[in-house]
Order: structure tokens, then C-alpha cells, then sequence
């Protein structure tokens, strides 16, 4: 029996989105135990580590509510069985990445953890449950979560819902606070459907105004997601297309977009120029639309949104091109430091940031890159560099360097290349880095954080997206 009081909620994957997102639940529901598995005992182990700067993920905010949900009724742990065993309900927050193999190579979502997982659930399963997809999925993957379920015969019956993730890096716990909306996808012809949409309603009732929670049916639901991320993702690519225009006419990117974002229509967020859009979501949801449309024979809507990814190819591209062309064309045994290396400030993900592909082609070109990011470790760093497999660990070993101190990551450096847009940046004392390093000394400021005329001033050759 599907009930629509929930006592107990199980989250399989505690990554970006499980872990927070859980963490909030637990915080509004103290009545409700909710826990969160993950394969990756390391990854637990680092939740329920008693020193909460050691949380596996860095998120503002999160530290404090965890410190006050855990061990009351949020619980990491790694026995997913047991939580999928005792749980009502089940959400499923694992990875879908991009396919990196066979059909829909580059393009389509890899479901096969998302497949496990159901499979999982319906070897362990012994009664009714409500399992709910936060994963961003492809359009109908509820239906093939539901055909797993559905046919290991064992008489348990399965609502699916589909409760798509908005949440946005480094404002997470603010966002899960204060949601646009809620997104709740099920099926509503049903009586169990609609009872099931209504359980999971009623969780998020505790803190979200109820003309915010949103019920649809699954399809819907499902797409949405996709469509608000390749919005969001086109502004971004708008604007950034409209830099280069800036460069070559001599109009200023932040005026116009000021100009424009004062339209109402248009608004004012997700114009900033940038070396080009990051993050775990936005170009896999595109990449998927695209692919979706490819296989519904939607070639000309398939076209269309995939100039949005060739957009924020082009402007990752453009910047280490200006990089090196306004280096006298030569980057050969120089020091480039990067400051900022996440894909945008606030986190420590650095899935998709441009970083490490204008890192990957000035590598190429023989430059030494001394990176120091406030958030992101070593390993990751050097790991996101190997996972693009472009040439030998060795040599990036020899060619690329972390510094835990933006002073010493500078030090006699021709150029510095700020990529993620971190507010530390801005207080500096820039006098004094401008002083270490090699002259002239290049500073390109991929974000637009810096004051330019300041630095001009100090000495520094400034060069700033869309100016
Ligand atoms: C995004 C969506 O915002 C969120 O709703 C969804 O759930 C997941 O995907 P996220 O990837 O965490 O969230 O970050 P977001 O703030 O959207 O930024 C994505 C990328 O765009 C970042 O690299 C950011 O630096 C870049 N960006 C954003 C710009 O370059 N310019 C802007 O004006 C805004
Ligand atoms: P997201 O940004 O979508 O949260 P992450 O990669 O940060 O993505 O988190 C996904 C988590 O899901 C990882 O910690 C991974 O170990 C976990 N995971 C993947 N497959 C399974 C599975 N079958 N069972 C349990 N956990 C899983």
C-alpha cells in the first residue's frame, strides 16, 4: 500500500545533488528519517566525518545544516540494501554522464547506474514503494525504470515520479530553501499515481508555499528540466557570442547586457560573459535534447540547439586563442597561472569547467600552468586533465602546477588567466603580484571580475571578455 505519510526516505547516490538535497529534507521533516547510500564508502566516510570542513562536497550553507540533521534523522551509510529494504520512499540522485561508448556516443545520457539501481530496488524490495527520479534523465527513462520494477514479479508494486533537480552549484542549500517551484511529475489518471504525487507534495509542503509545488505528468516533467537547463545554457551562449562582437567594435559586453537585461522580458540574470559555460548539467542536457530530437527525426530542432554547445566551444577556444596571440603568439616554457579552476565560484565541482580545456590547448602550445583554485584539490585538478587522455601523465606532470597560495602560484608568471570568478580574486593585493611577476605582465580576465583601469594602472596588460 502506497501511504501518503512518509516515514522513511532512502537516497541512493550522495553526490552534488543527493547530498544536500537530503540534507534539507531531514532539516524540515525532523519526523521523517532519511537516508542516503552510495557505493562509495570513501564518499560516506567523508559525510559522516565529525570534522564538517571534511563533507565530500563544498557547498555554502550545507555545513550547518547537516551539523543539524545529522544523526537526528539524517544518516550516511553505505548498506543500500538495507535502505532500500526499510524506505517508503526512494530516491534515485545517481550520476548520468554523458555516454562515452557505443549508441549515442557523446550524446546520449548513460543510464546504466540508473539501471542498477532499479534493478537493485527490485531484487530487495519486499513491499510497495515510491521511487522518485531526481537524476536528470532522459525524456521516458521513468518508463524503463518502471518496466524493471514492474517485471521482477514479486507482487511489490511501484509508483515512479519524476522530480527534476534545480538546484544550482554554490547556492544549493538556498535554492533547496527557497525554490522557484517544485517540479512533481507522476501519474494522475491513477488513484495510487495521484496518491504517490501527493506523499511526495506533502514532504516538500513543510517549507515550499503550495502554489509552487507543480504536479504534471511524467513526460513533462522530465523534459522540463532539459529545456530550463538549455535556456539557461542559451543565455549564457548568447551573450557570450555577443563578446565577441563587443571585441571587434568597441562596445562593452556588461553595458549591453545592463541594456538588455533591463527589458523586462528579457530580465537581468545569466548574462555574464564567461570563457564558456561549465558544470555537470547543462551541456549533458543539451547534448541528450539534441539527441532526442536526432531520434524523433527533429533534425532542424536538434540543429538549433546544438549551436548553443558549438557557441560555448567557440568561446573556451576564442579566449586561449586571445591568450596566446596576445602572448606575441608564443606561450612556449611560460608561466600561466590560472586562477580558479571549478567551474564557477562557491563550488568544488569542476565537471565540464572550461578551465581544463583552455589548461588542455595551452599545454599544447608547451605553456607551463601553475593553477591555484581556493576549493579544488590536486588530485582532482591533475585528474581532469588525465581524463582527457591528450597526452602523457608524464609530461603534464613536467608542464602543470598546483599552489595552495595565489602569491606563489603567481610568482614569476608571464600571464595570469582568471577562469573561475571567486570573490577572493577581487581583494588581492595585485600591487604586490603585479611585482613578482615576469613584465610584461598579461592579465586576462575571463570572468570580468577585476577593476581593470586599477590594474592598467599598476601595470598590468588587462584583457577582459567582451571589452
Ligand atoms: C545549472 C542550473 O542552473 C540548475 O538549475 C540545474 O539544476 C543544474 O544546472 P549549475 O550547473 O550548478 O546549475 O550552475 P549555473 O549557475 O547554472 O552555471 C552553469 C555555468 O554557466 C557555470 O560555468 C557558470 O559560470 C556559467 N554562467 C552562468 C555564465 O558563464 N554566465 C552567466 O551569466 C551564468
Ligand atoms: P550528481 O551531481 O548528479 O549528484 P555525483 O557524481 O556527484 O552526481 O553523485 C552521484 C553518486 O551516485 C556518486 O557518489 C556515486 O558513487 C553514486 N552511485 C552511482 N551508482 C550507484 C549505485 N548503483 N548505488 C549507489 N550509489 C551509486
Amino acid at each position: 500500500m502506497i501511504t501518503d505519510t512518509i516515514k522513511k526516505i532512502c537516497c541512493i547516490g550522495a553526490g552534488y545533488v543527493g547530498g544536500p538535497t537530503m540534507a534539507v529534507i531531514a532539516q524540515k521533516c525532523p519526523d521523517i528519517e532519511v537516508t542516503v547510500v552510495d557505493i562509495n564508502a570513501r564518499r560516506i566516510e567523508a559525510w559522516n566525518d565529525d570534522d564538517l570542513n571534511k563533507l565530500p562536497i563544498y557547498e555554502p550553507g550545507l555545513k550547518e545544516v547537516v551539523a543539524e540533521a545529522r544523526g537526528r534523522n539524517l544518516f550516511f551509510s553505505t548498506d543500500i540494501e538495507k535502505g532500500i529494504r526499510e524506505a517508503e520512499m526512494i530516491f534515485i540522485s545517481v550520476n548520468t554522464p554523458t555516454k562515452t561508448y557505443g549508441k549515442g556516443k557523446g550524446m546520449a545520457a548513460d543510464l546504466v547506474y540508473v539501471e542498477r539501481c532499479a534493478r537493485q530496488i527490485a531484487e530487495v524490495a519486499k513491499e510497495d514503494k515510491i521511487i522518485v527520479e531526481k537524476s536528470t534523465l532522459p525524456v521516458r527513462t521513468a518508463q524503463a525504470i518502471k518496466s524493471i520494477l514492474d517485471d521482477a514479479g514479486n507482487g511489490v508494486r511501484y509508483q515512479i515520479l519524476s522530480n527534476p533537480e534545480f538546484l544550482s552549484e554554490g547556492t544549493a542549500i538556498n535554492d533547496l530553501h527557497n525554490a522557484d517551484r517544485v517540479l512533481i511529475g507522476g501519474d494522475g489518471s491513477t488513484v495510487e499515481g495521484q496518491a504517490a504525487m501527493d506523499a511526495l507534495t506533502k514532504i516538500y509542503e513543510r517549507w515550499m508555499p503550495r502554489e509552487k509545488i507543480l504536479q504534471t505528468n511524467v513526460w513533462s516533467s522530465e523534459l522540463s528540466k532539459l529545456i530550463a537547463n538549455a535556456f539557461l545554457a542559451q543565455r549564457v551562449s548568447s551573450i557570450n557570442a555577443v563578446s565577441a562582437l563587443c571585441e571587434k567594435t568597441g562596445a562593452n559586453v556588461e553595458e549591453v547586457a545592463k541594456a538588455v537585461g533591463a527589458d523586462k522580458r528579457i530580465g537581468d540574470k545569466f548574462l555574464k560573459a564567461s570563457p564558456g559555460f561549465g558544470g555537470s548539467c547543462f551541456k549533458k542536457d543539451i547534448l541528450n535534447l539534441v539527441y532526442i530530437c536526432r531520434s524523433l527525426n527533429l533534425d532542424e530542432v536538434a540543429d538549433y540547439w546544438e549551436q548553443v554547445i558549438m557557441i560555448n566551444d567557440y568561446q573556451k577556444h576564442r579566449f586561449t586563442d586571445k591568450i596566446i596571440s596576445t602572448m606575441y603568439d608564443t606561450v612556449t616554457d611560460k608561466k600561466i597561472t590560472f586562477f580558479g579552476w571549478a567551474f564557477k565560484k562557491d563550488t568544488n565541482d569542476t565537471r565540464e569547467s572550461a578551465a581544463i580545456y583552455v589548461a588542455d590547448k595551452l599545454l599544447e602550445d608547451k605553456a607551463n600552468i601553475h593553477v591555484y583554485d581556493p576549493k579544488v584539490s590536486e588530485t582532482q585538478i591533475f585528474k581532469d586533465i588525465f581524463d582527457l587522455d591528450t597526452r602523457p601523465h608524464e609530461e603534464t606532470k613536467k608542464a602543470l602546477k598546483v599552489s595552495k597560495n595565489p602569491y606563489e602560484a603567481a610568482d614569476k608568471a608571464h600571464a595570469i588567466a582568471i577562469l573561475t570568478e571567486w570573490d577572493e580574486f577581487k581583494t588581492y593585493d595585485w600591487q604586490r603580484i603585479y611585482e613578482n611577476m615576469q613584465k610584461p605582465a598579461f592579465l586576462f580576465d575571463g570572468r570580468n571580475i577585476v577593476d581593470a583601469r586599477e590594474l592598467k594602472d599598476t601595470g598590468f596588460k588587462v584583457y577582459q571578455i567582451g571589452k
